[in-house]
């Protein structure tokens, strides 16, 4: 299969205010967020970008959006390198490709209708007005806003957790994108609308043939909607492969531990954010080597001195360890 989305040695720093000693030996220090991860997605394919708060998912979801430019490497969707496009090939981008935000408390502008938040889009891509309630109701009819009569002239403060969600989701699809990327999508909803609503974007998903970026730190809902996981650490994808592989059988130290601290994960069951043991060194001064060896059970010198590349260990299977290495 053709690959959608190809993101190729991919760097994002941001650069920090400088203290006095670093002016006077000229350091430039930076926020590591992204540190070169290179992968591609496949038309149709569900991807979780997992890890720990911090890690640099948020950074690389945005990357992808081109709704931050990378401080190095190239991001290729549908053939282009996104970093080039302007003008028509921009704003058909911006279409095709969309966010649904973390917050939906946030997301919605408390002074607009239902009608209004999700024909938003459509007015910035410059749809003819005239279309737009026509469009607007076919995305609610999507996400199982039923009784679009009922829902249109609302405001936020006037529905439940859930359904801003569902109107969240319309406004990401009132476009007909076939990308999306969702960042942290139920993690500020009640446990027990989580499910509901993650049925409702696989379901979406499925019917409208979307490819697909879950961001999150929680191991459940990647295990829940995503056919593969990528696992993320301080800036650097360290294990890549089927979920239900890489939940079975994980293969990077870090993964494992993950995995050990939620055995069963289920979506409508609360949990600590990845609870593993010590802290994600500064994204600032990175450590020399492997990025986990500080947390590592299995540390050896060669992790301090020498960065273990993500390597295929198998079919479809990537990881990042020297452990791994023959
Ligand atoms: N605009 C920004 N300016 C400076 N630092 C940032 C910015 N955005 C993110 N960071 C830093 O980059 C790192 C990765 O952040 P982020 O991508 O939000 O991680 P995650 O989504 O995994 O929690 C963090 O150390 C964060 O503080
Ligand atoms: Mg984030």
């Amino acid at each position: 299969m053709a690959a959608l989305l190809e993101a190729d040695d991919v760097v994002k720093h941001f650069p920090v205010k400088r203290s006095l000693g670093e002016i006077a030996t000229g350091r430039h220090p930076a926020v590591h967020a992204v540190d070169g991860i290179s992968f591609a997605i496949e038309s149709g394919e569900s991807v979780g970008l997992l890890g720990e708060s911090g890690c640099g998912k948020t950074t690389t979801g945005r990357l992808l959006l081109r709704l931050a430019v990378p401080t190095a490497g190239t991001i290729r969707f549908d053939g282009q390198d996104i970093g080039t496009l302007a003008g028509d090939d921009l704003a058909t981008f911006r279409r095709r490709a969309q966010l649904v935000f973390q917050n939906p408390f946030e997301a919605l502008n408390p002074r607009f209708t239902v009608l209004r938040a999700i024909a938003e889009p459509l007015v910035n891509a410059g749809v003819p007005r005239a279309d737009h309630q026509a469009r607007v109701v076919e995305a609610m009819r999507r996400v199982n806003l039923a009784d679009v009569d009922q829902h249109l002239d609302k405001y936020p403060h006037q529905m439940s957790g859930g359904q801003l969600q569902r109107v969240v989701l319309a406004r990401a699809l009132v476009l007909e994108p076939i990308f999306l990327v969702a960042d942290e999508p139920v993690s500020m909803l009640d446990v027990s609308v989580r499910a509901g609503i993650l049925n409702l974007m696989r379901d979406v998903r499925q019917a409208m043939g979307l490819t697909a970026v879950y961001i999150s730190h929680d191991l459940a809902l990647v295990r829940y909607v995503c056919d593969r996981t990528l696992v993320m650490y301080l800036g650097k994808v360290v294990e890549d492969g089927p979920t239900e592989e890489v939940i079975r059988l994980p293969q990077h130290p870090y993964t494992q531990a993950l995995v050990k601290a939620v055995p069963v994960p289920h979506v409508d069951q609360s949990h600590e954010p990845l609870p593993i043991k010590g802290n994600v060194p500064d994204a600032k001064n990175p450590p020399s080597g492997c990025r986990f060896r500080d947390r590592c059970p299995h540390a050896m010198a060669r992790c301090a001195s020498e960065e273990p590349p993500l390597r295929e260990v198998a079919p479809r299977r990537r990881v990042a360890c020297h452990l791994l290495a023959a």
